[in-house]
């Protein structure tokens, strides 16, 4: 049931303080994060985890792709993410200190359940970040944390993808817990998690100004999303969203490479859509942006509070709330979602049910 909205994909974007709740809820006590929650044997899975693989497709990869930087950054331990298509063929190296985690709404994605039976007897054991119980990655897997999204309608992800960012934050703060991150840490990124609700209801008041930006995408063939850092990934999400739905092709680059090729295609047919808190990839980003206004490229960009890009000629802003950093890849992601939502209902396309997609891909 839609309720009110005209789409499932908006219902379900609306729904995400509701989500944030839920994936949280009975995993928490006085500010501290409960590992069973993970299984009864995750204590000792993790005393021994020294490595992470995290293997995904589409949107679940990208999630798995933001949190390779706060794997690195909090736990300081390896962490590689690739495509579940790409691992399941190719001979990788693991080793019995590595822990497997599988992100996939469905839990039914065949490449990544593929990809588990082939490795799972090499690694140290699997976690499978998932949202739908009883699936068979759930079955299949000896830890498991779901994310409690409820059913996701729409072909294109979206309250599943922020559920798995913060069930994947949750998971590197008890991995971080076994290699010195400390409990006020710790304390001060749950209460963080723990304000996540009251975040995306700020962020959704900006459907009405980013349904206003959607108005100059709708005859465009092609946009290029530009993000650094935990922000690449986003842009990523950014650009599969809006080719999904919308029809556009789209590309996301990391803004650090634009010069080596993408900047060719930048003129004034070539919008650019940029992630850009403010944080220390700001000043970089900003010269990255430069070089696209130098080309005629029109630029959209979200940005936070307290920065110096200004709407001018060419340059369209939306500034977001102030926000955590490591919670920014999950804010950045709503703006984009409404972005390619709106653009999508302009085109007129099929929002719920894109051309030749299917919910769950469940052959190879
Ligand atoms: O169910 P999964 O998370 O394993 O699905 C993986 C992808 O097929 C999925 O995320 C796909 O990319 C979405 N349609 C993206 O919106």
């Amino acid at each position: 049931d839609k309720g009110h909205f005209k789409h499932f994909m908006l219902k379900e974007i609306f729904e995400q303080p509701e989500v944030m709740q839920r994936v949280l809820e009975g995993r928490i006590s006085n500010g501290h994060l409960l590992e069973q929650a993970w299984g009864v044997n995750a204590a000792a899975v993790f005393d021994q985890t020294n490595r992470v693989q995290i293997v995904a497709c589409g949107t679940s990869y990208h999630a798995g792709m933001i949190a390779r930087y706060w794997i690195e950054s909090l736990v300081g331990i390896p962490c590689n993410v690739e495509v579940a298509s790409e691992f399941r063929y190719r001979d990788v190296v693991l080793s019995d200190d590595t822990l497997l985690i599988t992100l996939s709404q469905s839990g039914e994605t065949a490449d990544t359940l593929a990809a588990l039976r082939e490795v799972k007897q090499r690694v140290l054991a699997s976690l499978a970040i998932c949202n739908v119980p009883g699936s068979s990655l759930v079955r299949e897997s000896d830890l498991a944390l779901m994310t409690n999204a409820g059913p996701e309608i729409g072909v294109a992800s979206t309250k599943a993808f922020t559920s798995q960012l913060v069930a994947l934050l949750m998971t590197t703060l008890i991995l971080g817990r076994r290699k010195g991150l400390s409990t006020e840490t710790e304390q001060q990124l749950v209460g963080a998690l723990q304000a996540l609700p009251e975040l995306i209801e700020s962020l959704l008041e900006l459907n009405d100004p980013v349904a206003k930006m959607a108005e100059a995408f709708a005859e465009k063939h092609h946009a290029l999303f530009l993000g650094r850092g935990s922000l690449y990934p986003v842009a990523m999400e950014g650009a599969l969203k809006l080719k999904e739905i919308s029809y556009i092709h789209a590309e996301a680059y990391p803004a650090g490479e634009l010069k080596h090729g993408p900047l060719a295609l930048v003129d004034k047919d070539m919008p650019v859509i940029a992630v850009a808190p403010n944080n220390d990839m700001l000043d970089k980003l900003k010269s990255n942006l430069q070089e696209v206004r130098a080309r005629g490229g029109e630029l959209f960009v979200f940005t936070g509070c307290g920065q110096s890009i200004r709407d001018e000629e060419g340059v369209s802003t939306l500034t977001l709330p102030a926000v955590h950093p490591l919670l920014e890849p999950l804010a950045y992601t709503l703006p984009l979602q409404l972005l390619s939502y709106h653009v999508a209902v302009l085109k007129g396309t099929d929002v719920d049910q894109p051309r030749n997609l299917a919910k769950s891909v469940t052959v190879e």
